[in-house]
């Protein structure tokens, strides 16, 4: 496998490793442990640490890299004192949380996969990457490509949502998005997949709680999309802070050695979290900083993140010859190599250019980019009598803290984002209407608190117009890290108000905004409209009006189920089939709750459009393959509605028999077709028995012959065509 995009390229590589080699024999065993070491620039992003002289840990040849150095300025500085005033002058790399943009911000990543577009995914990290190399940034922290099965995490903001396939496509376009082809471009940085591994399954969806979880659904649901990420050349690796078998992650030598850099070659290197070498001994798998360093280098973790932990202990572990000098050799190896990528020995500066960041940041052209994804990202979950699109109103009530908020909108995780720049609901619609008036009404605070007054100005506004906008959820600050919720309703009094404003029987079109799915059993009963538009970032307002307006059609599908209650989380719609299926179980026996359904509110895929489609004509290449023998297949979608629309055809198949029980469906493929009215496609995918391979009884990961079924459909619980084929030793 392609591990890293030199790879392939030997005449590349050899220069790099041939110089990495002499510096490695020039650096002693101190200045090498430098470069594995990170310090914290200003704005910190974890509890407080040993607080150090940045500038003269750099001069002392102590320090590798930076995070969260504040300014271009700050950052050329510490540059050139690790360049003209240390012995070697190996430059330093600086990492940043660029997340979902930089100044210009996408949707955060969870609404960025409702777009289900690994193009427009691509060109949102693009953009991300080319403020922050304008920026003086050479490496983000991102993307996040965790799996979220659990709505009470808040760290669900930052992931690809439930579906392990869904998630590798766009960590994949994210990675391309971030490095593009070439390292030293204007418009790329180091890339870094995260949290390795598993840390979306903390148990009961509380923030760094222990996870639990079989080496099956490891390898079958987590580290696809690292393995995506990997295949895709991402340079680096971020450790999660959570333990997998009782072992913090980045002290496992079976995840970060075994796995990662020998079963997937990964080149690149690894960092700890933020002082997460230091939590081993809170996780109690150390008794002191030696055994975590101990630890840490010997699962081959290569870089610590604020924790002081390698340059306190790895000179002297090595010295007293606990640790072979190898193993720092090869971290250090790791490091250089991703700077020799960036250019930066050829030209330590060359990020430093303040006019290439004027003309960069936040210009037009990114805008323009960040909208159409933002766009794209917009779930319309109900539509009930055609409420939207609102082509012929006369008044508009807008309501709701949430919709004139050009904070919220930005979502967590917002790097260099600024309210200033931002559009929020209001502004979107004020901009976007001429002939219709337009009234706000308060109705709640940030936290959904209703005042009498403000109760009674929303009423009053609602009764005086013809469709009320209410933007209901969470303020930003409600997801992200640690950020768990155990409630995943509307916060505060948001229901009652929008039960008093459904009283006024103007037909009330919710706008939620959110960080998670959110449990909405009322609202999706009661109110006619409903558009899931998480937080768009900083084109949010005007994205939200296109599709409000019906100048775009809404396209976007849930990656994360909704569930009725939080009683029924984790659920997620690939799961295992029971040996009670309620299907077919004798009344009372079934797999089920006394008081809730299975079923969640808004299923894994489900988005509805302005229009609708016909889906027919499927048909299987074959109906028996071998194995590395592609099968394909073939139907067609006709756009049966007087409109323009999107969908987004989804491929499912189910494994029948296996020797591990195997979902009941799983996502393998999925096209975004744009449609005119009255047209029809034919569309074809491809999938090859390695689609169809898991982590077997046998402890591989293969496909195993045996009889499967195809779903295709327009979502996970609205399948429109099957068939079945059997693949063949
Ligand atoms: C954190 C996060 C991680 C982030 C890092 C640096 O606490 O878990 O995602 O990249 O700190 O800010």
């Amino acid at each position: 496998m392609a591990a890293n995009q030199d790879s392939e390229d030997p005449e590349e590589e050899i220069p790099f490793e041939n110089e990495i080699d002499g510096l490695l024999a020039r650096l002693t065993l101190k200045e090498k442990v430098g470069q594995l070491n990170q310090l914290n620039g200003s704005e910190q992003t974890g509890p407080a640490v040993e607080d150090v002289d940045l500038e003269d840990e750099i001069r002392n040849g102590k320090v590798g890299s930076v995070l969260n150095a504040d300014g271009l300025e700050n950052r050329e500085r510490y540059q050139r004192i690790a360049v003209e005033e240390t012995e070697h002058g190996v430059p330093l790399l600086f990492g940043y949380d660029v997340i979902h943009g930089f100044r210009t911000l996408s949707p955060i990543p969870l609404g960025e996969a409702a777009s289900w577009d690994p193009d427009a995914v691509r060109a949102s990290a693009n953009v991300a990457a080319a403020e922050a190399s304008a920026s003086g940034i050479h490496w983000t922290f991102g993307p996040p490509v965790d799996v979220a099965r659990d709505a009470r995490w808040g760290r669900s903001m930052e992931t690809s949502g439930e579906d392990p396939y869904l998630a590798g496509e766009l960590a994949a376009a994210r990675v391309r998005g971030f490095q593009g082809d070439d390292l030293t471009a204007a418009d790329t940085v180091l890339a870094c997949a995260k949290h390795y591994a598993a840390y979306g399954e903390v148990k009961a969806g509380r923030e760094y709680n222990t996870v639990d979880i079989s080496e099956s659904t490891l390898r079958d649901i987590h580290l696809p999309p690292f393995e995506a990420a990997v295949t895709e050349g991402v340079g680096t690796v971020m450790n999660a802070f959570t333990v997998f078998e009782g072992i913090p992650a980045g002290a496992s030598k079976r995840l970060v050695r075994d796995v990662l850099k020998d079963e997937w070659a990964f080149d690149g290197f690894v960092v700890s979290d933020w002082n997460s070498f230091r939590e081993f001994i809170y996780h109690g798998v150390a008794g002191d900083e030696r055994d975590a360093a101990e630890l840490a280098i010997e699962a081959g973790s290569d870089m610590d993140m604020v924790g002081h932990i390698y340059t306190n202990e790895l000179v002297n572990l090595v010295e007293d010859g606990t640790i072979d000098e190898a193993l720092v050799d090869d971290a250090v190896r790791r490091v250089l190599r991703s700077k020799y990528r960036l250019g930066l020995f050829e030209d330590p500066y060359r990020y430093f250019d303040d006019e290439r960041r004027k003309e960069t940041v936040l210009n037009e052209t990114h805008r323009e980019i960040v909208r159409d994804v933002a766009r794209k990202s917009i779930v319309l979950m109900k539509n009930e009598r055609d409420v939207l699109p609102l082509d012929d109103v006369d008044s508009i009530a807008v309501v709701g803290a949430l919709a004139d908020s050009a904070d919220d909108v930005l979502g967590d995780w917002r790097g260099c984002g600024r309210p200033e720049d931002a559009v929020s609901v209001l502004d979107g619609i004020e901009g976007t209407v001429d002939n219709a008036e337009v009234r706000y009404a308060q109705g709640c605070d940030r936290s959904g608190m209703v005042s009498a007054t403000l109760r009674e100005e929303a009423i009053e506004t609602v009764e005086e117009t013809d469709v009320a906008v209410v933007a209901v959820g969470e303020s930003y600050e409600l997801s992200g890290e640690a950020s768990s919720r155990s409630d995943i309703d509307l916060p505060g009094e948001q229901q009652e108000l929008l039960e008093a404003l459904q009283a006024t029987g103007t037909p009330v079109v919710a706008v939620l905004m959110n960080g998670r799915p959110l449990a909405l059993p009322w609202l999706s009963e009661n109110v006619p409209a409903i558009l899931e538009t998480w937080f768009l970032g900083t084109e949010a307002g005007d994205a939200i009006a296109d599709v409000l307006f019906g100048n775009h059609q809404p396209s976007g599908r849930l990656p994360m189920s909704f569930p009725q209650t939080v009683g029924q989380v984790p659920i997620h719609y690939n799961h295992l089939p029971t040996g009670r299926p309620q299907h077919r179980a004798e009344a009372g026996w079934g797999t089920s709750y006394l008081d809730i359904p299975n079923d969640p509110l808004y299923a894994f895929g489900h988005g509805l459009s302005y229009t609708t489609f016909e889906y027919a004509d499927l048909e299987l290449g074959a109906s028996t393959i071998k194995m590395n023998e592609p099968l394909s297949i073939g139907l067609t979608v006709e756009n049966i509605g007087d409109v323009v629309g999107t969908e987004v055809v989804q491929v499912y198949i189910h494994d029948l028999v296996g020797s591990r029980a195997r979902p009941v469906k799983e996502l393998k493929r999925f096209r975004k077709l744009e449609l005119e009215p009255g047209e029809r496609r034919e569309v074809t995918f491809e999938i090859e028995s390695d689609d169809l391979a898991f982590w077997t009884a046998d402890e591989v990961f293969a496909a195993e012959p045996g009889e499967f079924d195809v779903m295709i459909g327009h979502a996970s619980d609205d399948i429109r065509l099957t068939d079945s084929f059997e693949l063949r030793a």
